[in-house]
């Protein structure tokens, strides 16, 4: 069955919203696991607009499932990744003016910084997962340079399904770039997660993807829970993978 990792980042965008000490990142993640999760994911942006040092920190801590810390490639944020040792990091591109993460990391245009942070996060016993655009050319310079996992990025994916459906012409080639680039992963011993844009309705044409290990899901998950509470919205889509896996 395909892995599911839950983005909390949200959980702490609603605190942040007030500088509150509640809800509590922590607790949100406890539930999650409660209700089957996989993973917690959380991303320390630069600009810190919702997760805090301490969140890392604290989950780091109390989680007895997977941490998956998603960062840029900054010194900075490296120098914490080091210290706190997630199980996996997901490198990602950062821009300040940016709603959520737009777009795939430019593996070609900036290798050598790339690969240097990966060495880095490696050594210190960490997994390393770099967030590309569904393209042959970014897998295999992802695997050049030493990653152990890509999180094929599933946004134009989902913006496709909501405007056209699955059938569409533009959200099937944007299928067919997924299931090219998935493949070429698989043939270059990658590990292979997707996400951003991921919910209840368009999550089952993916599941077709052979061999996905993992879906990192955030916030149509976090928008169910303000009407269902997190461990039923967390529990409904690990049914609809169980649903898919079979
Ligand atoms: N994966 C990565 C690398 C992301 O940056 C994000 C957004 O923070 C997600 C998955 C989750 O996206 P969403 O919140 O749209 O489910």
């Amino acid at each position: 069955m395909i892995k599911l990792g839950v983005n909390i980042d949200h959980i702490a965008t609603i605190r942040q919203a007030r500088r509150e000490d509640f809800p509590s990142v922590l607790q949100a993640a406890l539930l999650c696991e409660k209700a089957g999760a996989d993973g917690i994911t959380a991303h320390l942006r630069e600009d810190r607009r919702h997760i805090q040092d301490k969140d890392i920190y604290d989950l780091r801590k109390s989680i007895k499932t997977k941490l998956n810390l998603e960062m840029a490639a900054s010194d900075e944020i490296a120098g914490i990744a080091l210290d706190v040792k997630p199980d996996f990091v997901c490198l990602v591109p950062e821009k300040r003016l940016e709603l959520t993460t737009e777009g795939g990391l430019d593996i070609k245009g900036q290798s050598k910084k790339l690969e240097k942070v990966i060495g880095k996060l490696k050594s210190a016993g960490i997994k390393v997962s770099v967030f590309i655009d569904p393209d042959i050319s970014q897998v295999n310079a992802s695997a050049e340079i030493g990653a152990d996992c890509i999180e094929l990025h599933t946004g134009k994916y989902a913006a496709l399904y909501k405007e056209g459906g699955k059938n569409s012409k533009p959200f099937q080639d944007e299928f067919g770039n997924i299931i090219n680039a998935s493949n070429a992963a698989l043939s270059k011993g990658l590990i292979l997660n997707a996400g951003h844009g991921l919910d209840y309705d368009n999550i089952g044409e993916i599941c077709r993807i052979a061999r996905l290990n993992e879906f990192n899901i955030g916030f149509s998950i976090i928008a169910r829970a303000v009407f269902a509470g997190i461990e039923n919205a967390v529990k409904e889509m690990k049914e609809i993978l169980l649903k898919y896996s079979n």
